[in-house]
């Protein structure tokens, strides 16, 4: 019902939502059920996403945490966020047909990383302990890794030979937290490699550009994505450093009146794993509730795409 509320003007963010390598990710699952014609295991989530992983298993997709939950020689798939050499050497032991579906963005990280290992640096992984892809990065590296968090961390952190150290990053961090520890890594040691916070890719500094503008006119920013979303918790930080409350919508419910009550403009957007479906759908119920102007604040273009993952190999493989 339309209450006697003034009008609420929505800021939609753009771009958001979905990036290149979660739709390659996706459609990854999709090919593979369509075309192998058997039961698919999908290792870890694969884009953090609970809609987008409960449609897959509507459609036939198993999701496991472990590789050792897939039946020998069935067919596996790597999750958009990379795993670790150790994961590759079990699949390949076990007879499992693997489809890799990471992203090429992390594989980059992960190939800068094992270049520097090689060339006997120690290796500094800026990201958060326990994420999915800093696993699949620090086991593709060879060599001393340690993972850091904070600036904290980067002024204290033991390192054996400070000319011979570099750092890589991963790849859905916040541009100005990664910027503010690359700058005390660098301080600390000069000589130190590695890239600036460009490889921090181009959806994830994209749509925390667009909330920062949005931020800035917004009183209040809803932030369409899931809990366990790196990129999408990144989104809610930067619109807080803006001095804007965040609502993470997860699900529709998520979304209450009280969040709105009282603004004149709202910030919607999405972090890089969430379907526009979520976006459409708050938009749908803040219009139950109030009377919308909704206007698309565009930050920049994307046109970045990837090649599919080949799933030839895979069909041969399973005809023979
Ligand atoms: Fe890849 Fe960045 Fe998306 S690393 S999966 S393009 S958020």
């Amino acid at each position: 019902m339309i209450d006697e509320h003034p009008p609420l003007t929505v800021l939609l963010a753009a771009p958001r939502g979905f990036c290149a390598g979660v739709e390659r990710a996706i459609r990854a699952v999709e090919d593979a059920l369509a075309r192998t014609g058997r039961p698919v295991y999908v290792r870890h989530e694969i884009v953090h996403n609970n809609r987008v992983v409960d449609n897959l298993r509507r459609k036939g997709a198993v999701f496991v945490d472990d590789i050792a939950q897939i039946p020998d020689g069935a067919v596996a798939i790597f999750s958009a966020h990379g795993v670790s050499r150790a994961v590759e050497n079990e699949a390949a032991s076990r007879g499992l047909s693997v489809l890799d579906a990471t992203c090429p963005l992390v594989r980059r990280v992960h190939l800068e990383g094992q270049r520097h290992a090689r060339a006997g640096r120690e290796v500094i992984v800026i990201g958060h302990r326990g994420h999915v892809e800093i696993e699949g990065t620090t086991g593709q590296i060879d060599g001393t890794v340690h993972v850091i968090e904070s600036v904290a961390e980067a002024l204290a952190l033991p390192v054996s030979n400070p000319e011979r150290i570099a750092y890589i990053t991963q790849t859905t961090l916040s541009v100005d937290d990664t910027r503010e520890i690359i700058a005390a890594l660098k301080s600390r040691f000069p000589s130190i490699q590695g890239p600036d916070v460009k490889t921090i890719c181009y959806a994830t500094q994209n749509r925390q550009m667009a909330v920062r503008v949005i931020a800035r006119r917004a009183e209040r920013i809803i932030v369409c994505g899931a809990r366990n979303s790196s990129n999408t918790n990144r989104l809610c930080e930067v619109a807080a450093n803006e001095g804007r409350p965040s609502l993470l919508m997860q699900d529709l419910k998520d979304l209450t009146l009280s969040f709105i009550d009282g603004a004149a403009v709202i910030g919607l957007t999405a972090g890089a794993s969430a379907p526009e479906d979520l976006v459409q759908e708050a938009l749908a119920q803040l219009a139950r509730w109030r009377r919308l102007t909704v206007e698309e604040v565009r930050v920049t273009h994307e046109d970045a795409q990837f090649a599919p993952v080949d799933l030839s190999r895979l069909v041969d493989q399973l005809a023979n």
